[in-house]
């Protein structure tokens, strides 16, 4: 598996922070995460490549002049805001057409509660690109309004530069990437159920940061094992750490025959009979990147599967749930949204999904999704804007070459 997204930004970041030389192994090559890399380089970081994912930072940031550009990175965007806001200089962050939709002012609020001085675009002010007035801060008690691992890694970033202990309350669990690399890095931060308290002090970031497998790109490969004739797939050296393992439980739950080793992080599945779950809103932070997919799985089991809570798919990289079910309804499967809830009506596992043309609507997620569909059911799948699957994973392609012995 490609390096997970996630723990690569924070990689880049942390790192950027230490004093010591830290070489990372294994970052994601995806857009996103190059972005991030470019990111701390123009703060002042010096990025060393050494080719294959392997990195070394030299830390020390001392401000960036022209305003910084995160492409498609909601995480890349938000946790550097966080990042910068206490800092002695003012730094300004951008991103392509759908990072200026999104929603910013879930990070403005808090980090302006520290003190922090960031301004947004827009009617609302709300929006990137954001610039950021370095401030000298203070630490917050602050429980999220959403579970998002994004806004409380952006306080938490913050709070290393704060006055006294910063405390992130979150309603339910999310991936918690940050305070576990914070705490690696000799950051001093406890956790206890469902808060994390940050306290300020000097980052030293370990000599060597090596990035496991991505949950979330395994989570296609896997989906696509379970449904697709004559499968037996195993994905190997898994991230299977907190909030990012869910797909797996609800997978396991529709019958699937997945097994996973916890020791070396190794994934199987192999073709399965799937049946209809209920996937609640308590557990949607820890899948919330594996709906597109799911809904896929979802597609070809025995029965209406309901995923709860699906607000926060509303303002991913594209409108997550309208693209879930205009993919779904492309290619033939019923699916609809119904008030805070996404509804899956699945065919008989022979029956599947057929052919159609799906638009990824610039979303990396749904791309990927509907390639999947298309090689596990036999299409043919057409996706517009697969150039979109870059944004994580540029080796899509290839590892689906490898995973079905087909030509490109
Ligand atoms: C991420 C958190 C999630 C997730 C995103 C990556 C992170 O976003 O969807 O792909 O790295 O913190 P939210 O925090 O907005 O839910």
């Amino acid at each position: 598996m490609p390096g997970d997204k996630s723990i690569s930004h924070r990689a880049l970041m942390i790192a950027a922070l230490g004093r010591q030389p830290c070489t990372i192994q294994g970052l994601s090559d995806g857009d996103d995460v190059t972005h991030t890399r470019l990111a701390v380089e123009a703060l002042g970081a010096g990025v060393e490549d050494h080719g294959s994912g392997g990195v070394t930072v030299s830390g020390g940031l001392t401000g960036a002049s022209d305003p910084i550009y995160l492409g498609n990175s909601g995480t890349g965007i938000r946790l550097l805001t966080g990042l910068v806001a206490g800092y002695g200089f003012t730094t300004t962050l951008d991103g392509d057409a759908s990072i200026r939709r999104r929603p910013m002012d879930r990070i403005i609020e808090p980090l302006s509660a520290m003190g922090a001085s960031v301004r947004g675009s827009g009617e609302s002010a709300a929006l990137a690109p954001l610039t950021v007035e370095g401030r000298p801060l203070r630490g917050i008690d602050y429980t999220l309004p959403v579970a998002s691992a994004q806004v409380k890694s952006a306080v938490l970033l913050a709070g290393l530069r704060a006055e006294g202990p910063t405390t992130v309350r979150e309603p339910a669990p999310t991936r918690a990437h940050t305070e576990e690399m914070l705490a690696d890095a000799g950051v001093r931060v406890e956790s206890s159920d469902g808060s994390v308290t940050v306290w300020p002090g000097e980052v030293k970031a370990p000599d060597l940061i090596g990035i496991p497998g991505d949950p979330s790109q395994a989570a296609f490969w896997l989906v696509g094992a379970c449904i697709a004739p004559g499968s037996d797939l195993t994905v190997e050296n898994v991230y299977l750490g907190p909030a990012r393992g869910g797909f797996v439980d609800v997978l396991a739950r529709m019958g699937a025959d997945i097994t996973v080793d916890s020791d070396s992080g190794d994934i199987r599945a192999r073709t399965s009979e799937l049946r209809a779950t209920r996937v609640t809103a308590e557990e949607m932070p820890g899948c919330i990147d594996e709906v597109p997919i799911l809904a896929v799985a979802a597609a070809a089991a025995d029965g209406v599967t309901v995923f709860e809570g699906i607000d926060e798919l509303r303002v991913k990289e594209s409108d997550r749930a309208a693209s879930i079910v205009e993919m779904l309804t492309a290619l033939g499967g019923e699916c609809r949204i119904d008030g805070h809830n996404l509804v899956v009506t699945g065919r008989t596992p022979d029956q599947g999904l057929g052919g159609g043309t799906v638009n990824a609507h610039g979303d990396h997620r749904i791309a990927m999704a509907a390639f999947i569909a298309g090689a596990a059911f036999g299409g043919p799948v057409t996706v517009e804007g697969f150039e979109a699957t870059a944004t994580s994973y540029p080796g899509f392609a290839r590892d689906m070459q490898h995973v079905t012995g087909w030509a490109q």
